[in-house]
């Protein structure tokens, strides 16, 4: 499973490239409003250039039209060659998901809500399609089950070979399952990837193995 740190935060980026997991990463026009006055394109080939060669970087555009949205996605794709286009899932960005696979430029279909959405996506070409577990959640509906749902259409027809990338993912717990559903790629908050490692027993065995590894020099100190 890849896993994509969900920020456009340079910090959390950096911190997230040097524990040597990071696979990519994910931003979205709220993440980057979030950095407050800065340029968006300038941002993106600062972050490609964090997390290296080969590492996809998704940035999306905010067109809602056709035109638009080809417009921006040619502006994008340039600026380096780890960039991902995030297109929004509706009629045009479905279009325009389709024109840009023609063109050989790779793509993330984001906002996916339903399996029809995402069998959609993955027709018209989409490299990743992003179905967003935590706000379906949070409607008191069922996030996992749509990753689990999707996972079964696309293993169902070997031409479907967009990648499953959870999004929107709130604690261990969502990428845990989001693993044991199929998912190829999770993407999560700088927080929740670092939350992964805790658990009280890793903190106190280690504990008591420094404890009793300063008690065992006292002794060989005492000895000789
Ligand atoms: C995915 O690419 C989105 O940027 C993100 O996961 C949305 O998460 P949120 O629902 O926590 O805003």
């Amino acid at each position: 499973m890849k896993f994509f740190v969900d920020t456009a935060n340079l910090e959390e980026i950096r911190e997230a490239a040097d524990m040597g997991i990071l696979d990519g990463v994910t931003t979205n026009p709220s993440l980057v409003k979030a950095e407050g006055n800065i340029d968006f394109h300038d941002h993106v080939v600062r972050i490609c250039e964090i997390v290296g060669e080969g590492n996809d970087v998704s940035a999306e555009v905010t067109a809602t039209d056709f035109e638009g949205m080809m417009e921006e996605a040619h502006q994008l794709a340039p600026l380096h060659e780890n960039v991902v286009v995030k297109i929004p899932l509706i009629k045009a960005g479905i279009k325009a998901l389709r024109a840009l696979d023609q063109e050989g430029i790779r793509t993330n279909c984001t906002l996916c809500f339903s399996p029809t959405q995402a069998l959609l996506a993955a027709k018209a070409g989409a490299d990743y399609i992003s179905p967003f577990i935590g706000r379906i959640d949070d409607i008191s509906s069922d996030g996992m089950g749509l990753i689990e749902e999707i996972r079964q259409i696309y293993d169902n027809y070997e031409a479907l070979d967009t990648e499953i990338l959870a999004a929107s993912i709130r604690h261990p717990t969502h990428v845990k399952r989001s693993a044991l559903a199929g998912a190829d790629v999770a993407t999560m908050p700088f927080g929740t990837l670092t939350s992964l490692l805790d658990h009280p027993l890793t903190d106190r065995g280690l504990e008591r193995f420094l404890e009793d590894w300063e008690a065992y020099k006292e002794t060989r100190t005492t000895v000789s």
